[in-house]
């Protein structure tokens, strides 16, 4: 399956009987991704398949978490008492390395200050037979696509972007920490089946176009809600003429518009990449196989997008969300009918999404066309190479230092800027300035916590182009530049290659496998420690239903988990879980004052911070609600985001909308998601009601009631609620969580 383990193999054969056996029952065609999906079922015979309505019960090939999200997910694990993974699994630490003065000195930084989370997550990965790659060898979605996925596979990972390995035939989905227990633990885990949403790709490419210009494109098109609940399946004649690690990035920004995950179809391109990171063998497996690495014949997609890559402009994603898709020739009037500050304070390139040879290349063909008219970067240029494989191989190839000359920062091989790990110093908090990056993400506040930042995301290519001119006001293909001798000129297209003709240079060695003899090892967790806390379990569902509950916040608008669980400065308290719900939902907006972390206490009637405000109902007992507006949890796969209310004492969340994994990811924690069965009640509740909640109702496909005691007085009011837990997800609820029905099972 890998390189880097022995004793694991791919098994086409038992994944081709069980399509078999699928196609036996259902007598219809079917997709690429249904074709992965199904292939991965426990049970194919008995298993219930309805696109979109089922739940599947899948066995995964890998787990990759990286160490954000690991901490807590060993933890966990821990608790459930076994003495090794049941399933190929590895921890990837990318995500808290602080990008400060450039790679070297940030690397050094970050292994003193992250010391101890190092310590335990490299010897608890020894203890329980993990691979272990150590900070500084890139950012987990890179290194999955260049070691472990393969065409036809089933990957978890405890991050959002894990779709990026789409790239390379896989179907790779983000999850929370607690759904790569169930895999490590050797548990089947569930999935809805996604429906399948196609986009066919036709023509082909070419100037200032990129593979991220079509997921630009299609997030503009689909939104941020318009993948949930469904895969991505790109297809189509033009799927020829994208490089694999281009397929990669379309994949990964799928995460953007909600979508379970991104895939394309085997083809010629994977197998070339495959070849390049040394896995041949695996790429001529996969030719025998590659009847069943695609779409069938007549495959019905539940909705179609198509786009002809002939026609398909550049384009700018933004500000403050992803799915705001402004095509390159309309952009400048944007700028100025929206009144964005028009000067480019800083351009990144690199992140998990665009860090690909071909994107370093092409973007020092640009910063090459510029220093030969003696020109460099107007704007602050940041470079985060997405491994250490990469870095190496394009110092090797030069492509790093015509970077540097052109003014770029090297910074470390991991996430940095783009998880707001980003100490930043050329701005004021709260002074209103335009950067614009080559990473996925661009809500509010995420690269460097400055809510006033304008974040623009684009291709690596127009990032580049932009810090030559140092303004958003330029477009590459129509504008001039002047050179060093006020001579006007014009960028050349970007050029570069698809993966580099001397092979990749593997650079530092930077993995630990775990030992042959694990019986030694120790995992120490300091009970003084303030970063890592052994887990207590919740406590079980007392059976009643709930009465005169306060309503905690009544969130309006955009809640995502970075609302629920800001990242930044927190990441540090990821294994530790009272520490770190010192920062739930503090970046919601209350709809009763408009403000972020002020909240009325029900029983003093004072304001005070949302986690206090909890603490404060928990110590008295009290459980409590929160009212969400649409697509409640949008974003990422922290688990923490669920965590924090159920160990703050909530009880339910109830919204109009859920997305998916934060949904799932409090049923795992023993709450209760819940969604208003009519979408306009959500108006009717005041922050200050009290509500019961019936949780004695809770059943498969039936709702529960919401009984409201307005504050006023008015007299009580019954509101229906929905949801989507099947029978085992109602065990959890009462067992208090996933886990502790896992334990109880044992
Ligand atoms: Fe890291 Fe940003 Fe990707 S946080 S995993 S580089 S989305």
């Amino acid at each position: 399956m890998t390189n880097q383990e022995t004793g694991h193999y791919i098994n086409y054969k038992k994944m081709s009987e069980n399509l078999d056996i699928v196609r036996s029952r259902l007598q219809r065609p079917l997709t690429y991704s249904e074709k992965v999906l199904y292939s991965h079922l426990d049970d194919p015979h008995g298993q219930d398949i309805q696109r979109g309505v089922s739940y599947l019960k899948l066995r995964p090939d890998r787990v990759a978490c990286q160490d954000a999200t690991a901490q807590m997910a060993i933890l966990q694990f821990m608790s459930a008492g076994m003495d090794r993974v049941q399933t190929p699994t590895t921890v990837h630490c990318d995500h808290l390395i602080e990008a400060q003065v450039g790679g070297e000195k940030d690397l050094a930084r970050a292994n003193d200050i992250n010391k101890e989370v190092y310590d335990f997550l490299a010897s608890a990965t020894a203890k329980y037979n993990i691979g272990f790659w150590k900070p500084g060898s890139g950012i987990i979605h890179q290194i999955v696509l260049e070691n472990y996925a393969f065409p036809g596979g089933l990957i978890i990972g405890t991050d959002s972007h894990t779709p990026n390995a789409g790239g390379l035939a896989t179907a790779a989905i983000g999850v929370g920490g607690a759904d790569a227990v169930d895999v490590m633990a050797g548990l089947p885990w569930e999935l809805k089946a996604p429906n399948v949403i196609g986009v066919r790709l036709t023509g082909k490419m070419s100037g200032w176009t990129t593979p991220k210009d079509i997921i630009l494109k299609v997030a503009g098109l689909l939104t941020v809600k318009g993948g949930t609940g469904a895969i991505i399946e790109y297809h189509g004649p033009g799927v020829d003429s994208l490089s694999c690690t281009g397929m990669g990035t379309i994949c990964n920004m799928g995460a953007e518009i909600g979508a379970t995950t991104s895939i394309f179809p085997f083809n010629d391109r994977m197998y070339d990449y495959l070849k390049a990171t040394k896995r041949q063998h695996i790429g001529d497996f996969s030719r025998d196989y590659a009847a069943q690495l695609r779409e069938d014949e007549g495959a019905q997609y539940d909705q179609l997008v198509e786009i002809n890559l002939d026609e398909l402009e550049p384009h700018i994603n933004g500000p403050f969300t992803p799915d705001l898709a402004t095509p390159l020739s309309q952009f400048k009037q944007a700028v100025k009918d929206n009144k964005w500050p028009e000067e480019l304070k800083v351009g990144l390139i690199g992140s998990c999404t665009n860090s690909s040879y071909e994107d370093m290349s092409r973007s020092a063909s640009i910063a090459r066309d510029a220093l030969d008219h003696g020109i460099k970067s107007k704007s602050l240029f940041t470079i985060t190479p997405g491994s250490e494989q990469i870095r190496a191989t394009i110092e090797r190839d030069g492509q790093l230092q015509t970077l540097e000359e052109y003014g770029g920062v090297i910074l470390a091989n991991a996430c940095g800027p783009c998880i707001g790990q980003w100490d930043r110093k050329d701005i004021k908090k709260g002074e209103a300035n335009s950067i614009i990056s080559s990473y996925n993400r661009n809500f509010t506040g995420r690269n460097d916590a400055n809510p006033a930042t304008h974040a623009f995301v684009a291709s690596p290519d127009l990032v580049v182009a932009m810090t030559v001119a140092g303004t958003l006001n330029f477009n590459p293909i129509t504008d001039t530049l002047k050179d060093k001798d006020g001579k006007e000129f014009k960028l050349k297209p970007p050029s570069g290659d698809g993966l580099p003709t001397r092979g990749y240079d593997a650079g530092r060695d930077t993995y630990q496998a775990p030992p042959a003899d694990r019986s030694t090892v120790n995992v120490a967790v300091s009970p003084t420690s303030d970063r890592l806390q052994i887990l207590a379990g919740f406590s079980k569902w007392d059976g009643k239903d709930a009465t005169d509950l306060p309503i905690l916040i009544k969130c309006q608008g955009k809640t995502t988990t970075d609302h629920i669980s800001m990242a930044g400065p927190w990441l540090k308290y990821r294994g530790h879980l009272d520490n770190i719900s010192n920062n739930m939902l503090i970046g919601a907006t209350n709809e009763e004052n408009g403000e972020a972390n002020k909240v009325k206490n029900y029983f003093t009637k004072e304001y005070d911070a949302v986690p206090a405000t909890a603490r404060d109902y928990k110590a008295r007992g009290v459980k409590w609600v929160v009212i969400g507006d649409w697509n409640y949890g949008e974003g990422s796969s922290r688990e923490h985001a669920a965590l924090e209310p159920r160990h703050l004492g909530g009880l339910a969340i109830i919204t109009r909308s859920f997305a998916r994994i934060h949904e799932t990811n409090l049923k795992k924690q023993g709450m209760l998601p819940l969604t208003f069965s009519e979408p306009a009640d959500y108006d009717r509740i005041h922050p200050e009601d009290k509500v019961d909640l019936l949780c004695t109702e809770l059943e498969v496909g039936k709702p529960l009631t919401l009984r409201v005691h307005p504050k006023d007085g008015g007299a009580a009011f019954d509101i229906s609620l929905s949801h989507t837990f099947n029978e085992s997800q109602i065990e959890w609820f009462h067992d208090g969580s996933a886990l502790n029905t896992m334990a109880r099972k044992a």
